[in-house]
């Protein structure tokens, strides 16, 4: 049965679930009353949430959920919000970028950098991943007490990302601040952090494109911040605007996400220790791990927003024109449907896809770059701290409070050696 949902719908709010210790139980109770709902989140922003796996799918491939900032900045208004403090920082950049935009712009911006995250770029970089990760476990095995993010998780992923965007390796150490606070809606600095990362891109780009050689093709640049002034330069293929926009979402996008997800990964193989005893036995088992991690507790649990650009009808609800909308990830990813007994975490179960990366055109980017780096770092950590341990255990996590389900601390034992 079809039913008109929209100013007169119940409106269900919702807590900041990535700061739960368990949010899963949240999201079922939510999806027990229907797969499409009208939720007002802790920030007091409506949305529609969609909760069923089929229907995500179907939802991340129409055309008519728009990301370009211009229909979000319709939704917006319709609330009477601004896109910064309410949570959007990425979509209200100035400049097109992959998460603000729909085909053929996106098309367009997406294909400058689709060729350096490729699963044949990214398995190159593999000597590289080891060499970070072993000198980051030597450093280790000399202090007596760790925290796994900012001895492990946290310089593997925000070196990785800087490398790869030609960030220098001196200036990353501003960007934990810089970047947390910025991708941190309600946070007091938000505004004036991005604006200063901004203003640290805007200045890094005018560098690059100093010294670029315009003789040296896009694709042939050492790093991916020069080939997008190359190809600026050489066809006019991004706005200045789009350039920074771009530079901005990759470095964001790029770092807390994959910290999250070797965090949550060294969470659970403390939890289950069977499924640890069962992953030091069977080396093989890696990648599928990794898997399971991402469909058990990846570090994405929602989509980004879209917004309506006509009234929709999915699930038997109707969303009306100018509303917004998102997936909720986390929970489509223990479907029952789709995945047995879904609430267990089984490092041997079959890999089936999950939608961690999300789906269809703004399919995550970086999926290769985050497997490769998960899976270096969970097999050398469990090699050489096999025995470790949470202090404190799950109550001494200190989750990140952003969009990202990300611990930011996580105080460990190394165990025996
Ligand atoms: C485990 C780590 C990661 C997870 C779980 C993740 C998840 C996601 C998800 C769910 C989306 C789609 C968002 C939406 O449809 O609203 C996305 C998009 C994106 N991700 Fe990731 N991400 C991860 C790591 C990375 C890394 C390492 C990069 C580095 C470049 C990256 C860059 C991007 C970009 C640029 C987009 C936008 C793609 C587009 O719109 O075409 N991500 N990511």
């Amino acid at each position: 049965m079809t039913h008109s949902t929209g100013p007169d719908a119940t409106i269900h709010d919702i807590p900041n679930f990535e700061a739960l210790l368990d949010p899963y139980p949240g999201y079922s109770a939510l999806a027990a009353t229907g797969p499409v709902l009208l939720l007002r989140s802790h920030r007091g922003v409506e949305y529609y949430g969609i909760f069923d796996a089929k229907l995500a799918r179907e939802a991340l491939r129409d055309q008519r959920f728009s990301k370009s900032s211009a229909a979000m900045k319709r939704a917006l208004d319709r609330q009477g919000l601004d896109g910064a403090s309410a949570g959007f920082p990425i979509s209200s950049m100035k400049g097109g970028n992959l998460l603000n935009t729909d085909p053929p712009d996106h098309t367009r911006l997406r294909k400058l950098v689709n060729m350096t995250f490729s699963p044949r770029r990214i398995e190159l970089l593999r000597q590289q991943v080891e060499t970070l990760v072993v000198g980051l476990i030597d450093a280790m095995r000399q202090k007596s007490e760790l925290d796994l993010v900012a001895d492990y998780t946290y310089p593997i992923a925000l070196t990785m990302i800087c490398d790869i965007l030609g960030v220098p390796r001196q200036d990353r150490d501003q960007f934990r601040h810089l970047a947390t606070q910025a991708m941190t809606p309600g946070a007091p600095d938000q505004a004036e952090c991005r604006t200063q990362l901004i203003a640290y891109l805007t200045a890094l780009v005018a560098a690059k494109r100093e010294a670029s050689d315009p003789a040296v093709a896009p694709d042939d640049q050492p790093d991916v911040l020069s080939a997008l002034c190359a190809a600026r330069i050489a066809s006019d293929a991004l706005t200045e605007d789009e350039l920074i926009s771009m530079s901005f979402l990759m470095l964001v996008a790029g770092h807390e996400t994959t910290v999250g997800l070797i965090g949550n990964a060294l969470i659970l193989l403390d939890r289950y220790p069977d499924q640890r005893r069962l992953l030091i036995e069977d080396e093989s088992l890696l990648r599928q791990a990794i898997e399971e991690v991402l469909r058990f507790d990846g570090p994405v649990h929602q989509t980004t927003m879209r917004a309506t650009l006509e009234s929709v009808e999915i699930g038997g609800v109707t969303i009306p024109e100018g509303y917004f909308v998102r997936v909720f990830l986390a929970h489509c990813n223990r479907d029952p449907g789709i995945y047995e007994d879904p609430d267990r975490f089984d490092i041997t179960r079959k890999p089936v896809p999950n939608l961690a990366f999300g789906h269809g055109p703004h399919l995550c980017l970086g999926s290769h770059l985050a497997r490769l780096e998960a899976q270096v770092a969970i097999k050398r950590f469990l090699e050489a701290f096999p025995t470790y341990t949470l202090t404190g255990g799950a109550e001494a996590i200190k989750w990140a409070g952003t969009v990202i389900r990300a611990a930011a601390v996580i105080p460990a034992d190394a165990g025996a050696a």
